[in-house]
């Protein structure tokens, strides 16, 4: 047996909001659709309850958490909302086709909080949750409170509304460090004298949710679940505002890895960790740093001879974690042109991506191509593949067929770009710019003419070598909030051997996404 499978069943449980507090990441905003495979891939990793949306934020957010609830049914669907009658009318409506919906209400507890943005005082705004939590009642059984940057509040204070709260039908109180300001310390006190002090804590379960500015969050999560938390607020790859939130893979590998200290465990299957992470990753075009515990690309590489020669004689000398228990490739295996479709869809599989035949047939010819040009495709190539071939589910309004640059130290950089447009329509532009990407983007931005500043451009090579697939991602601003929303920073990928041919894609994906969400939007 592996040690990933010593549990099925979690005495912790694992709330993730990659889909809520993740999603209000810079550009990781997602459509409909992406958040339904999102969901689904974390309905597969055995997550307990997912906060789905902000449902009030925007109809786009509502639908999502509607068809969420529609479609998971192996897990308790959440929906935030403030502490308003507004907010959880449009919760409740959203949930509403969930096997098992619940509502996450609340507001602050800390006096900064309290004085500064609710303008209020400690009474009035206790009473504030405790009618929140009284209304949301009216709708669902299942109402968790949210008592809003706990970390910096008077333990005595928030000793009073939890307990209110709880006497008003809360089900499980979430004890945010919302500006990651606590150590592990203080947090695991805090946590411990909520146990000790609040005298009905036991009708509710404690939840903790931290965040990193410091980058003590997943420390802090495991401080609270060892004063007495049992429920861990986490995201995929730790996105979420400012410098992220407890990511999910380190708080589960870290019980799963040392369940001698903790003595707890989760329910997840831990094979779908790194699987479930390029997803995120590739959707929310966020990339995961190569040193980041579990997942990262550096996670299980062992670069110095002493410990290559260590790992050789016995894995464990440097190694506590199997990163095959975590679903993390073999990056070693190479397929070439001769692997034919068989072999193609083999990998595939063993990476756990199940493709229909329409998207298989997609990556099999961008797989002949970059084969062509490497002659060897690793794991890495074939992930940049899948992401830019199989994992589109918005809309495409315009396609790249074709995009032809000249460019060189005594010419002006200039580009011809080919694209079929919303009705079949071929259309041809060109454009000069101060270098190839610039005269690309210009040549695109006359055939779409969708007004936007670029914000973030970054290249990255998938692999080693002068032939490696480049990866370009990139962020756009439009000039004006997409309407009913008020996102305006949408992001995109592309990857081919030629990373000028790689920024055009990446940007036509950037610029097809920011179309959809405003479709979305409309209805
Ligand atoms: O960080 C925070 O306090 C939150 C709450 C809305 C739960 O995200
Ligand atoms: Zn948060």
């Amino acid at each position: 047996m592996d040690e990933s499978d010593i549990s099925s069943e979690g005495n912790v449980t694992v709330f993730d909001t990659t889909l809520r507090d993740g999603e209000q990441s810079p550009g990781a905003a997602l459509g409909v659709n992406e958040k339904l495979e999102v969901a689904r891939a974390l309905e597969g990793m055995g997550v307990d309850i997912i906060e789905a949306g902000f449902p009030i934020s925007s109809p786009g957010d509502l639908r999502a958490v509607q068809q969420i609830s529609e479609e998971i049914r192996d897990c308790i669907i959440c929906g935030l909302t403030r502490a308003n009658r507004e907010d959880i009318d449009a919760a409740a409506e959203a949930l509403e086709k969930a096997a098992r919906p619940r509502i996450h209400t609340g507001l602050g507890v800390s006096d900064v909080h309290i004085r500064r943005k609710l303008r209020t005082d400690r009474e009035q705004a206790l009473q504030w949750g405790v009618d929140a939590v009284k209304y949301a009642k009216r709708f669902v059984e299942d109402v968790q409170y949210y008592a809003e940057d706990a970390g910096r509040a008077d333990p005595s204070y928030l000793y009073q509304v939890l307990e209110a709260v709880i006497n008003a039908g809360a089900t499980v109180v979430n004890v945010p460090d919302t500006t990651g300001y606590t150590t592990p310390e203080e947090f695991g006190s805090l946590i411990r004298g909520i146990m000790d002090n609040v005298a009905n804590i036991d009708r509710a379960v404690v939840s903790v949710h931290c965040h990193n500015d410091l980058g003590m969050a997943t420390a802090n999560t495991l401080a609270g679940v060892v004063n007495g938390a049992r429920q861990v607020e986490v995201t995929v790859n730790g996105i979420g505002e400012r410098a992220g939130n407890s990511s999910l893979e380190e708080v589960v590998m870290a019980l799963r890895t040392r369940s001698d200290f903790f003595n707890l465990d989760t329910g997840i299957e831990a094979r779908r960790l790194y699987p479930t992470s390029r997803l995120v990753s590739e959707l929310m075009s966020i990339a995961v740093q190569p040193n980041k515990a579990i997942v990262g690309a550096n996670a299980f590489a062992h670069s110095s001879g002493i410990h290559q020669d260590g790992v050789l004689k016995e894995r464990t000398t440097y190694e506590i974690i199997n990163p095959r228990d975590v679903g993390a490739p073999e990056s070693a295996i190479i397929l070439s042109a001769r692997s034919g479709r068989h072999g193609l869809r083999h990998r595939l599989e063993q990476l756990g991506h199940s493709l229909d035949d329409e998207q298989f047939e997609k990556v099999y010819q961008r797989f002949l191509e970059v084969a062509d040009k490497k002659k060897a495709v690793d794991t890495r190539d074939l992930e940049a593949i899948v992401a830019d071939e199989a994992r589109i589910f918005f809309e495409e309004t315009y396609h790249l067929e074709h995009v032809q640059v000249s460019c060189g130290n005594n010419s002006i950089p200039t580009a011809t770009v080919r694209m079929r447009g919303p009705d079949g329509e071929i259309i041809c532009d060109a454009d000069y710019g101060t270098g190839p990407v610039d005269a690309v983007y210009r040549a695109i931005n006359r055939v779409i003419g969708e007004q936007n500043e670029l914000i973030e451009f970054s290249v990255q090579a998938a692999t080693e070598g002068i032939d490696a697939v480049g990866r370009v991602t990139i962020r756009i601003q439009a000039d004006e909030p997409v309407n009913g929303t008020q996102r305006t920073v949408y992001s995109g990928h592309g990857a081919d051997t030629d990373i000028v041919v790689a920024s055009a894609k990446a940007y036509t994906f950037a610029l097809n996404r920011l179309i959809a969400a405003r479709r979305e939007a409309q209805g």
